[in-house]
């Protein structure tokens, strides 16, 4: 497996792998890797098949983060990354230690579907992803890039730039990995000690109550779901909302085929989730 941190050096080997007519496979990631970024590496081992490279970016992306606070905690775990991407066959990793110039002052927006939820309780979150993703594919010139449904509202984004900006990539989606009691896996999730790792638990049981409360309404659907989360002593709802899975508009009723979003605070650590209805 390649160790690669330099982005020129990144781009030397994509330039080679594109004219030898590899498919190359990206896996964009911030680290900590868990169940859920493996699932997405062994979609992209297998989708690369024996002649094709794979590539796992690692990099904790700071103009993404919009509180400091946030990206100062975000666990850093690069040599057992390291170890799990040899495991799984992975190519190449790519661990820059930074993307940015000193500087830096162009960036990626998006004016439709990152306005609102995470976009509107993280200000500048999706330019901060939009404009490292752009970067990614830049230097790794994958044929297919591979995201989790786990961050919805990101796939929708980067579906929209890949489609407005002409990128010549694939998006491959990959479901949600899920803890026994039904919570997804987070990088954040170690920052849930005891009493509230237990209360996480309800952010999947309002999935699970939404999916048997299809055809209500959703303003009624949203006060039962925010009333559930909030019996929880440590937990309180940015959102809950049930949208159009492809545009994100929010629908008033809940049908199938519908989206359900949701973030949630539980105590400091700051949780999304979503299931199709
Ligand atoms: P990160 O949170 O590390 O996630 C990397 C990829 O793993 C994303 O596509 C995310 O949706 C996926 N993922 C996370 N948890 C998952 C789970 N439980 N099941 C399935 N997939 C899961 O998302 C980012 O990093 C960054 O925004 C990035 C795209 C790398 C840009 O910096």
């Amino acid at each position: 497996m390649k160790n690669l941190t330099s982005p020129q050096t990144m781009q030397r080997h994509s330039r080679r792998w594109q004219r030898d007519g590899r498919r190359v496979v990206l896996v964009p990631t911030m680290g900590a890797l868990h169940e859920g970024h493996l699932s997405l590496i062994r979609r992209a081992r297998k989708l690369a098949g024996e002649d094709g490279v794979t590539v796992v970016s690692v990099y904790v992306n700071p103009t993404q983060f919009n509180d400091p606070k946030d990206f100062k905690k975000y666990p850093r775990t690069l040599a057992a990354d390291k170890e799990l991407c040899r495991a799984e066959g992975v190519d190449a990793v790519f661990a820059p230690l930074t993307l940015y110039p000193v500087g830096a002052s162009v960036g990626i927006e998006e004016n439709d579907l990152a306005l609102q939820f995470e976009g509107e309780h993280r200000p500048g979150h999706f330019a901060g992803v939009m404009t490292v993703v752009a970067k990614l594919f830049h230097l790794v010139q994958p044929t297919e890039a591979v995201f989790g449904e786990k961050d919805f509202q990101q796939v929708a984004v980067i579906r929209r730039m890949i489609r407005d900006l002409d990128f010549p990539v694939r998006l491959i989606l990959v479901p949600t990995a899920r803890e026994v009691d039904g919570l997804a896996m987070s990088s954040r999730n170690v920052r849930l000690k005891g009493r509230l790792r237990e209360q996480a638990s309800v952010l999947p049981a309002a999935i699970r109550l939404a999916k048997e409360s299809v055809s209500d309404s959703v303003e009624g659907l949203k006060r039962r779901l925010k009333r559930l989360m909030e019996a929880q002593p440590d937990v309180s709802v940015d959102y809950v909302e049930v949208v159009d899975a492809d545009s994100l508009r929010p629908v008033r009723k809940a049908v199938r085929g519908t989206r359900l979003l949701l973030a949630a605070r539980v105590g400091p650590v700051r949780l999304i989730d979503n299931s199709a209805l």
